[in-house]
């Protein structure tokens, strides 16, 4: 018999912008929910991309100066884009779909034609509002204050020739759908859904574009490009083949399938992508969950505010399989949250490093120290003191399973902890160190104690391994779990792995992260990002102190240049002649020219250290240094020299 399918998909992504935590977040989930249902034993397709087309890729290409398939295709697939970031996250996904790639664009025509075939799509002309960052048509009632009620932008006018979809014919159908089946989850959604769109009376939806060009174009009506949701929407079955033949995996069963998005774009998935489906004759996806948003000091990250979390800088700092646990384990998944460093930080060192490293570290290094790594068979069971563990560790799986098919990881991964804080209440109650102390007497019933623990680690194990693959293929190392000990049956299996079984004591697993110092890492590996994405490299600062006295005896001045010149045979230097306030010209030379005309600096004040000794440059005497600041911009160095207000009379101190 065939396995079981299961098809899941993350929203495909804007290349726009690069991707930040929240968009992490979102992948992750959905990671997790396909590595969970491999681990069933089921047939997972997994897919992710990019949504590539539109009026906000077209303009921002436009300001970078080079073509819109230039730009996306730099920010897919180039260094630190999206593609990269999915693999160091660790994203298994089975496809990627460019919303550019060829065959989607023949099957979103195919798509368009068969809905304007059936009469679903009629042209009109479109006078309405427009939201460009958000793709979003709106009708003036739908907005907010005037603004795009989604992302609270100013919306431009819009009115052209256009085609429209018949979405107000599918309005019962869709309500149907929200109302009366388990589709849309959270429940919380559906009010939402119903009260905001299908109560006010669903419209028409407009779904061509003239005034740009960047989509995919109407074969029968050249001028008008398909609205970039219809493209975006439909990736999920034309990435199975759906109306082309590069793949073949539509009609296998695959569809429909599980969409895993975020709230803001519920809508899309939830009425218009139904309604579109229904038009087209295919069923409805079997659900669409909406989940919530990471949140920094309580509102949206965006470029545009500058709040952005960058997921490369804290994989690279706390490991990717701490990221993706912290990311399911404190957000509950239907709900906002808000995200912060310290609290990534004391996850990782309350879960990580205390429960589950503890756990395993503690009772590795007790194997080997008191039996040389391999347990001995001889065993002795305390029902008073073992049960309630054993019971709890069994009932586990259950559990689990129930948390994950509601689409809850947060609660899975707080069930899975709290077997761990048991297992590490069973250490202290058991006390194996005192059990040692007599082996011949208790070695039987240590041999027990730690079989336990070691049992309870690898069922732990087990359910910990879609949130965190690779730590887990290192558990089970030290733990001596061999494969068949690591299998979702296995995982309700009491004394899966061998009677003598050997274990390993490796490396820490998750090592405590230190608050302080990591939060100071973080700063500066973000302005380090932050410069590198600009392209400004600053020097260092010197961290070696000097005593206030030594810097006070620096004598700084302001001084006006009197003339400026440069000097005969060198490209570099400029001769200036300054008044610094004593009544005798002072003459300092400096190597400035590559970013200074002379004559543009007669007059200003500058700022030069007066008290440094005469150095002689080009058989002339120099009297000082001026003073500028320096830096590296995209590799090149840029001096400006420290102009300061022409009010302060020369000679003035600076100190
Ligand atoms: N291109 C559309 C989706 C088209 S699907 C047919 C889009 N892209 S997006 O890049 O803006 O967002 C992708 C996903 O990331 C969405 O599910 C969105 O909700 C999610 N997130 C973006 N920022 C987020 C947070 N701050 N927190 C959680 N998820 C967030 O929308």
């Amino acid at each position: 018999m065939d396995n079981k399918k299961f098809y899941v998909t993350t929203p495909i992504y804007y290349p726009s912008d690069k991707l930040h935590i929240g968009h992490t977040y979102c992948t992750v989930a959905t990671d997790v929910l396909a590595r969970y249902h491999r681990l069933l034993g089921e047939d997972v397709m997994f897919l992710t991309g990019t949504d590539e087309h539109g009026q906000k890729i077209e303009e921002k290409a436009k300001e970078a100066g080079v073509t819109p398939q230039e730009f996306v295709d730099r920010i897919v697939e180039g260094p630190r884009g999206v593609r990269d970031l999915w693999k160091l996250m660790n994203i298994s996904n089975d496809r990627f779909i460019r919303t550019t790639d060829d065959y989607h664009v023949k099957a979103i025509q195919y798509i368009f034609r068969k809905m304007h075939e059936n009469g679903d799509i009629y042209k009109g002309a479109y006078k309405g509002k427009y939201c460009t960052p958000c793709e979003s048509f709106w009708t003036e009632s739908q907005l907010k204050d005037g603004c795009c009620p989604d992302c609270g932008r100013p919306v431009k006018d819009a009115e052209e020739e256009a085609y429209f979809f018949r979405l107000s014919k599918y309005a019962d159908k869709i309500r149907d759908l929200l109302e009366n089946t388990d589709f849309l989850e959270p429940r919380s959604r559906v009010h939402e859904m119903v009260k905001n769109f299908i109560d006010p009376g669903l419209e028409d939806l407009c779904v061509s574009r003239t005034s740009f060009s960047w989509g995919v174009p109407v074969d029968f009506d050249p001028g008008h490009v398909v609205y970039v949701w219809v493209d975006a929407l439909s990736n999920y079955i034309t990435a199975l083949g759906y109306g082309n033949d590069r793949y073949d995996d539509y009609d296998k069963g695959w569809w429909p399938g599980v969409n895993i998005v975020g709230k803001e774009i519920v809508r899309f998935h939830s009425i218009i992508w139904p309604a579109m489906l229904m038009s087209l004759g295919e069923p409805a996806p079997k659900k669409c969950f909406g989940h919530g948003w990471l949140l920094l000091d309580g509102g949206k990250m965006s470029k545009s505010k500058g709040n952005v979390v960058d997921p490369y800088i804290l994989a690279e700092q706390f490991g990717v399989d701490a990221l993706r646990f912290f990311l399911m384990r404190t957000f509950p998944f239907g709900s906002d949250g808000n995200f912060s460093n310290e609290l990534l930080i004391q996850t990782i060192n309350t879960d990580l490093a205390n429960d589950l490293g503890n756990l395993v570290s503690r009772t590795t290094a007790m194997a080997g120290k008191y039996f040389g790594g391999t347990l001995p068979t001889a065993r002795s069971y305390d029902k008073e003191k073992d049960d309630e563990l054993v019971s709890l560790v069994l009932g586990l799986r259950e559990k689990y399973e129930d948390a994950m098919e509601h689409y809850a990881p947060h609660k899975a991964l707080e069930e899975i902890f709290k077997v761990i804080q048991r297992a590490n209440k069973y250490i202290d109650e058991n006390m194996p160190w005192a059990l040692a102390k007599d082996m011949e007497a208790n070695g039987p019933r240590l041999a027990s104690v730690l079989y336990h623990l070691l049992e309870a680690t690898r069922i732990c194990g087990i359910l910990l391994t879609p949130f965190m693959p690779q730590r887990m293929e290192k558990l089970f190392e030290q733990i001596g779990a061999e494969e068949n000990c690591r299998t979702w049956l296995s995982a309700s299996m009491w004394a899966a792995l061998d009677a003598d079984v050997t274990v390993t004591k490796g490396e820490n697993l998750f090592p405590r992260v230190d608050m302080d110092k990591a939060l100071e890492e973080l700063e500066a590996a973000v302005e380090a990002a932050r410069q590198a994405e600009s392209g400004v490299e600053l020097e260092p600062q010197n961290p070696e102190k000097v005593d206030f006295d030594t810097f006070c005896k620096s004598d700084f001045r302001a001084v006006k240049v009197k003339a400026c010149e440069a000097v005969k045979k060198s490209d570099k230097l400029l001769r200036f002649t300054l008044d610094d306030g004593t009544g005798t010209d002072r003459q300092i030379l400096s190597g400035i020219h590559k970013w200074y005309e002379p004559e543009t600096l007669v007059g200003k004040t500058l700022v030069a250290i007066v008290n440094l000794p005469p150095r002689k440059m080009m058989g002339l005497e120099s009297n000082g240094m001026l003073i500028s600041a320096v830096h590296k911009e995209k590799g090149e160095e840029c001096l400006h020299l420290l102009i300061v207000d022409d009010a302060i009379p020369a000679g003035a101190k600076m100190c």
